[in-house]
């Protein structure tokens, strides 16, 4: 029988990717058995086997192959960027001249716009048995976006069973930058059936942003307290989920949820979700401001892996800066805009315990 690596690799490429080659996966195990692999289109997290009683579990939701993935509208695993989450009207103004990126979503732009960083072949510039490097190069004005932009993204695998994302971007104009990756994460295995809604969830935040039904976030940052958004203390996702307007507007839970500043120091932690049978923890660490959590709304007739999936399979943690944050001048340095010299290094740890 094919070993796991191999199933991927074929499955990945029997089909060319969006640029008519065939991708190429890097694979990465630990000394416990923990195994994640990565591809070079969208420098894609493409999976993430935990050793848990015994048993390898896969805990990343994924396309089936190639031909499912260029034509998925979840971004499975990928960096999104230049600018993850939305951009309202796909407008914005920096220093005095308006710009126009493409429109995906709705009137919005999302995740970068129509060819994203998600659908790119990345350069694979390093690889060790536990990292591998990935940069792209973004020209001046690629899909309308000013400056010239250099991005990597270092994935490294460690023997604590955790996955250490390095993001570092430079660019010679000042422009809108939000890299994150879009991971699923089911961690009672990708086709156990648990849902989304099943998982146990903690979130150091006290306040989150409310959105339009376009997920545009309205700009104000409200308190979580007393709400069904207050995850401060461990709760079931689906304990309150849908129970307010907030939700009702996105399909559940598809909200910026704000960090306090000392937990994004990257050492903290600053989420924690749990599988159902509470089997499996994962702790996410990061330096950025907020985390979209996405309860997996629009997954349904999705072709995964085990099956197609249905609404709430797996979740989205996307660490990320403010959705629209190049519309919000009030928001300072969470908007996500990086200037010419201007430093953008962060990191997001998931780690996993079993
Ligand atoms: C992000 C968004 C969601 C959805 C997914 C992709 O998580 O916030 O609304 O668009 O990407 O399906």
């Amino acid at each position: 029988m094919a070993s796991h690596f191999e199933q991927l690799e074929q499955s990945m490429d029997q089909t060319p990717s969006f640029d008519g080659q065939v991708a190429q996966l890097i694979h990465l195990a630990n000394d416990n058995g923990m195994t994640v692999s990565f591809m070079d289109i969208g420098a894609t997290w493409l999976s993430c086997t935990l050793p848990v009683k015994g048993e390898s579990r896969e805990i990343l939701l994924r396309s089936p192959n190639m031909a499912e993935h260029i034509k998925q509208s979840a971004y499975f695993g990928s960096i999104v960027g230049r600018f993850a989450n939305r951009i309202a009207l796909g407008r914005f103004e920096i220093e005095g001249k308006q710009y126009q990126v493409g429109v995906n979503n709705g009137e919005n732009s999302l995740h970068g716009g129509i060819d994203g960083f998600d659908k790119r072949r990345w350069a694979v510039a390093e690889h060790s048995a536990n990292h591998v490097v990935f940069r792209l190069h973004s020209a001046d004005g690629d899909q309308g976006y000013p400056g010239n932009l250099d991005v990597s993204v270092t994935y490294t695998l460690t023997d604590e069973n955790a996955l250490v994302i390095g993001y570092q971007a430079s660019t010679d104009k000042t422009c809108p930058v939000n890299l994150t990756n879009h991971a699923y994460f089911n961690l009672a295995g990708e086709g156990s059936g648990a849902k989304s809604l099943d998982h146990q969830l903690q979130l150091n935040a006290e306040g989150y942003l409310p959105t339009d039904s376009g997920l545009i976030p309205s700009g104000e940052i409200k308190a979580v307290q007393g709400t069904s958004f207050d995850f401060t203390q461990p709760k079931n996702i689906g304990s309150e989920f849908l129970t307010e307007p907030d939700q009702k507007t996105a399909g559940g839970y598809d909200h910026a949820f704000v960090f306090e500043p000392q937990v994004t120091d990257g050492q903290t932690v600053a989420a924690i979700l749990r599988s159902p049978q509470q089997d499996v923890t994962m702790k996410v660490k990061t330096t950025k401001p907020a985390v979209q959590f996405y309860s997996g709304n629009f997954l349904a007739e999705t072709p995964g892996l085990s099956k197609t999936y249905e609404l709430y399979d797996g979740l989205a943690l996307e660490t990320q800066f403010f959705p629209d944050g190049p519309n919000k001048p009030d928001w300072g340095v969470n908007r996500g805009v990086l200037t010419p010299g201007g430093s953008y290094q962060h990191q997001t740890v998931y780690q996993f315990e079993c």
